[in-house]
C-alpha cells in the first residue's frame, strides 16, 4: 500500500507539475483516425425532395430493408447458446477452442487447410483487419490498399501511422488488379498488400488466374498478402469463389472473413482471422503478435461463438442461394445494370458479386455540376434518392449504389436516377478521343482522363 501510493506521488510530483488548468486533449491515435465515408458525408448538404421518399442506396448493411434476414436455423442457434448458460463468462482472448476449431473446418479448403491454432476470432472482420494491420505494420511502413476500395484500411492503418498506397482496379477488365502499377508500388517499406475479393464497392470477383497473377507479384517481392474475404461465397451464378490462399504454397497470408455479410447479421459481430502460413514464412512473432492484439479487447461474442457449431453447419444451401437470387442473379444487378445503362452519362459496371455496383459518371456532359459530390448532392435534393460518391471509395466521377435494396425501390430509385440524368445531361462537346478496340468496343477517353470501353 505504501509503495502505490509513493508511486502516485512521484508521478504527481514529476509528470503534472506544469498543468494549471484542465485541457484534456485526445491522442494523436485519435486524431489522426478518420472515416472517409464519413468525412465525405457529413461534408455534404443533404436536403430531400419532400415530396419524394428518401432511397438511400448508400448503406452496406443488407438487413437494412428488412428483405433479407437471417435463417431460422441461425436465429435457434443463438438463442440455443444463450439458454446454455455456458457462454456468458470470459472466452480466452482468441476465443473458443471448439468454436475455433469449427471455424478451422468451415474454412478449409484443399490447398489451404487449417487448424484451431490458426484461428483468431474477433469482433466482426473489421476487429480482424485491425490486428492483421496493426501486427504487420509499423508507423512509418505501408501496406497497399487497392483504389477504389473500402475505406476502412485506411481508416485503420492511418491512424497509427502506417501509410497506405494505392493499388489501382482497371473498371474496364473488371476491376481487375493493374498489376505492373501494383509491383511499382512495392517498397523497402511495404509490410502487406490487401486485397478485397469479393469487392466492396466493386463487386467484383477474380478468376483463378488472376489472383495467380497478383500472388505471383506478392510472391517475387516477399510482400504478405492481407486477404479480406468477407463476401466469400457471395458470388453471381457463373462466377466463382476461390479463396486466396488455396491457390499458393509461397506466399504467407492472412485471411479475414467472418458471418456479416454471408449470413445477413452483420450486427452480431463475428469476423475471424486465419493464418495461412506457407514455408513458416511468418515469423513465430507474428502469431505471438496477433495473439498478444487479440488480448487488448478479448474480441469476440461469446454467445455467437456457442452458436458457431450451428450456424455454420446446419443452415441451409438454399439460404445462400435465395440471398443470391434476390440480389443478383434475377433480380436486382442485372436489373438496375439494365436500366442504368441506357441513361445519358451514365455507365455502370456490372458486379459478379459482394452486394454493390459501382456506376461511373461522364462529368463533362453534367457541366452542371463540379465534381461527383455535387452530383450526388443534387440528386438527392431533386429525387430523394442517395448513392454515395466514389470518393468514399477515393474514386472520383464514380457513385456506388446497395443491391440489396427491396426491388420495387430499386426500379424507383432507377425511374428517378433517368429523370435527373435526362434533365441535367449535356451532350459532349469537348470529348477528346474515340477510338475503335479490335473487339469492337469503342475505347473512349475523356479530358479529366478517365478511360471508358463502351460496348458497341
Ligand atoms: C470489404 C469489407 N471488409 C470488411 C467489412 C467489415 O465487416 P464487419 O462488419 O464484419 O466488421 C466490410 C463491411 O462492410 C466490407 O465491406
Amino acid at each position: 500500500m505504501r509503495a502505490v501510493s509513493s508511486r502516485c506521488f512521484s508521478f504527481a510530483s514529476v509528470n503534472m507539475k506544469s498543468r494549471r488548468s484542465w485541457s484534456v486533449t485526445a491522442s494523436d491515435l485519435a486524431r489522426n483516425t478518420f472515416n472517409p465515408i464519413r468525412t465525405v458525408v457529413e461534408s455534404m448538404k443533404l436536403t430531400p425532395n419532400p415530396e419524394k421518399p428518401m432511397i438511400a442506396l448508400s448503406i452496406g448493411d443488407p438487413t437494412i430493408f428488412g428483405n433479407l434476414c437471417p435463417s431460422e436455423e441461425i436465429v435457434e442457434a443463438v438463442v440455443e447458446s444463450v439458454r446454455s448458460m455456458k457462454y456468458n463468462g470470459y472466452a480466452p482472448s482468441t476465443g473458443y477452442e471448439e468454436a475455433r476449431n469449427v471455424v478451422a473446418s468451415y474454412v478449409s479448403v484443399p490447398g489451404a487447410t487449417v487448424e484451431a491454432k490458426d484461428i483468431i476470432l474477433c469482433s466482426g472482420c473489421s476487429c480482424a483487419l485491425d490486428l492483421c494491420i496493426s501486427v504487420l505494420a509499423n508507423p512509418g511502413q505501408n501496406i497497399l490498399v487497392p483504389r477504389p476500395g473500402f475505406p476502412l484500411y485506411r481508416t485503420l492503418a492511418e491512424g497509427l501511422g502506417i501509410r497506405t498506397k494505392f493499388y489501382d482496379l482497371k473498371p474496364e477488365n473488371g476491376w481487375e488488379v493493374d498489376l505492373e502499377q501494383l509491383e511499382a508500388q512495392i517498397d523497402d517499406q511495404t509490410a502487406a498488400i490487401v486485397l478485397n475479393n469479393p469487392s466492396n464497392p466493386c463487386g467484383s470477383v477474380y478468376s483463378r488466374s488472376h489472383l495467380n497473377a497478383i500472388l505471383q507479384v506478392a510472391a517475387r517481392n516477399f510482400v504478405p498478402i492481407i486477404a479480406d474475404e468477407i463476401y466469400d461465397y457471395f458470388v453471381f451464378p457463373g462466377h466463382e469463389f476461390h479463396p486466396l490462399a488455396s491457390l499458393t504454397n509461397e506466399v504467407p497470408i492472412l485471411t479475414c472473413g467472418g458471418l456479416t455479410k454471408r449470413y445477413l447479421i452483420p450486427g452480431w459481430r463475428m469476423g475471424w482471422i486465419v493464418v495461412h502460413d506457407r514455408n513458416e514464412a511468418l515469423s513465430s512473432e507474428v502469431r505471438k503478435g496477433l495473439q498478444s492484439l487479440s488480448q487488448r479487447i478479448i474480441g469476440s461474442s461469446t454467445i455467437l461463438q456457442g452458436a458457431l457449431s450451428r450456424i455454420l453447419t446446419q443452415t441451409p444451401p438454399e439460404f445462400f442461394q435465395s440471398t443470391i437470387a434476390q440480389v443478383y442473379a434475377s433480380d436486382n444487378a442485372r436489373l438496375a445494370h439494365q436500366l442504368l445503362s441506357g441513361l445519358p452519362g451514365m455507365r455502370p459496371i456490372m458486379p459478379s458479386g459482394a452486394m454493390y455496383m459501382m456506376v461511373g459518371v461522364d462529368m463533362t456532359n453534367f457541366p452542371e455540376f463540379e465534381n461527383d459530390l455535387q452530383f450526388v448532392e443534387r440528386m438527392v435534393t431533386e429525387e430523394s434518392v442517395f448513392c454515395l460518391p466514389g470518393r468514399c471509395f477515393d474514386y472520383p466521377n464514380y457513385f456506388r449504389i446497395v443491391l440489396t435494396v427491396p426491388e420495387l425501390q430499386l426500379r424507383e430509385a432507377c425511374h428517378r436516377i433517368s429523370q435527373f440524368c435526362t434533365a441535367h445531361y449535356v451532350a459532349p462537346l469537348t470529348l477528346g478521343k474515340e477510338e475503335p478496340l479490335s473487339n469492337g468496343h469503342i475505347h473512349h477517353e475523356l479530358h479529366n482522363g478517365i478511360v471508358t470501353v463502351i460496348e458497341p
